[in-house]
């Protein structure tokens, strides 16, 4: 049997009950496929159902205000993703009628719908052959072909891609993709892959010399670049001092506190600690430190500390968007997953 029959058997025998695979409907996969770049099945199936039960059709989704959309994706991280998501359905409705693009050309001309994204919704939604590659699937063409080059290196994509599309089922494309994603998510897993059980193991290179663990060949990635927040808390009984984050910068549009960056870990007792808290709220300010986090990112690693101000007077800089807002709203605002755990924690 061929590769791709192999896979397509596999497939009908193992494949997990997901929602999105009972439709053709290009913005329900959309949706799903979105969200699934950004986390695993389990964890993503909630936010899917919660997104297609607010916005049962890409109007009511473009109809939304940013902040509601953004405040579903609460937890998912890169936020620019989901705001990339709304200005799509936003054009969707306003240049096609409302109806999604289900072909791989004029998907991928949207924004945030990249070649991956555009092969998957056109292949599940219309049969159209276009192979998916994601990490599922770099891994599993370079453990049975045994292909050394990096995954993440140009000259790697290009290969990988060209495999892909050679081996695409041409007739079958939706359950070929869906078949070699979902083996590569429960079978050929990155560790402990299930090699005893699989039904391809004859022909793969890696098993045969040995070689699972070292495949796919990834290049290091640079590395994370550290930052220091420190949070302030200026609360009363009713209200609490927020900043809604700007551009450039990461987590834009979200809502956090009143927060003073600095280059390394500062003392909360040592003299430059003192002195910035001293220019920023005045010399009479007092604070206690409720808690430090350590919050990591694709490309940078947050230190965090939460401290709650008390007798302080405001010079803040000017330039923040800072607002008093009622702690009653606060749960409806979206947040960095990191600050809303400290809201469930320490505020509400
Ligand atoms: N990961 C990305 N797309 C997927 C899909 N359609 N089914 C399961 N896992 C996926």
């Amino acid at each position: 049997m061929t590769f791709q029959q192999e896979l397509i058997d596999w497939y009908y025998k193992n494949k997990r009950d997901l929602p999105w695979r009972h439709t053709k409907d290009a913005y329900t996969i959309w949706l799903s496929e979105i969200i699934l770049q950004q986390t695993r099945v389990e964890q993503g199936l909630p936010y899917f159902h919660r997104f297609l039960a607010n916005f049962p059709t890409v109007g009511a989704f473009a109809a939304a205000s940013e902040e509601q959309v953004l405040k579903l994706w609460q937890g998912l991280g890169y936020y620019s993703r989901c705001r990339n998501m709304h200005a799509t359905a936003q054009v969707v409705v306003n240049d096609f009628g409302g109806v999604f693009p289900d072909s791989h050309d004029a998907l991928l001309k949207l924004k945030g719908i990249g070649e991956y994204t555009a092969a998957a919704i056109s292949s599940f939604a219309t049969g159209e052959p276009r192979a998916v590659v994601d990490g599922n699937v770099f891994r599993v063409l370079a453990r049975y072909f045994g292909v050394y080059t990096a995954i993440n290196s140009p000259a790697g994509k290009k290969e990988f891609y060209s495999l892909a599309n050679e081996l695409l089922h041409r007739n079958n494309s939706a359950d070929y993709n869906q078949a070699i994603m979902e083996f590569g998510a429960i079978q050929c897993k990155p560790k402990s892959p299930l090699c005893i059980t699989c039904p391809l193991s004859q022909d793969c290179y890696a098993f045969k010399h040995n070689e699972v663990s070292t495949l796919p060949v990834k290049l290091k990635k640079a590395p994370q670049k550290h930052r220091y927040f420190n949070y302030f808390i200026c609360r009363d009984d009713e209200n609490i001092l927020l900043q809604q984050r700007q551009a450039g910068d990461i987590w834009q549009h979200l809502y956090d506190f009143p927060c003073i960056e600095t280059l390394e870990m500062l003392d909360p007792q040592g003299d430059a600690f003192v002195e910035a808290l001293a220019d920023n709220f005045g010399a009479n300010v007092s604070y206690t430190l409720l808690s430090s986090k350590k919050h990591i990112l694709t490309h940078q690693i947050i230190h965090i500390k939460f401290f709650e101000l008390k007798n302080y007077i405001f010079n803040f800089s000017k330039q923040k968007k800072l607002n008093w807002v009622s702690l009653h709203k606060l749960d409806e605002l979206p947040q960095p997953k990191v600050i809303h755990d400290f809201v469930i924690e320490f505020l509400l």
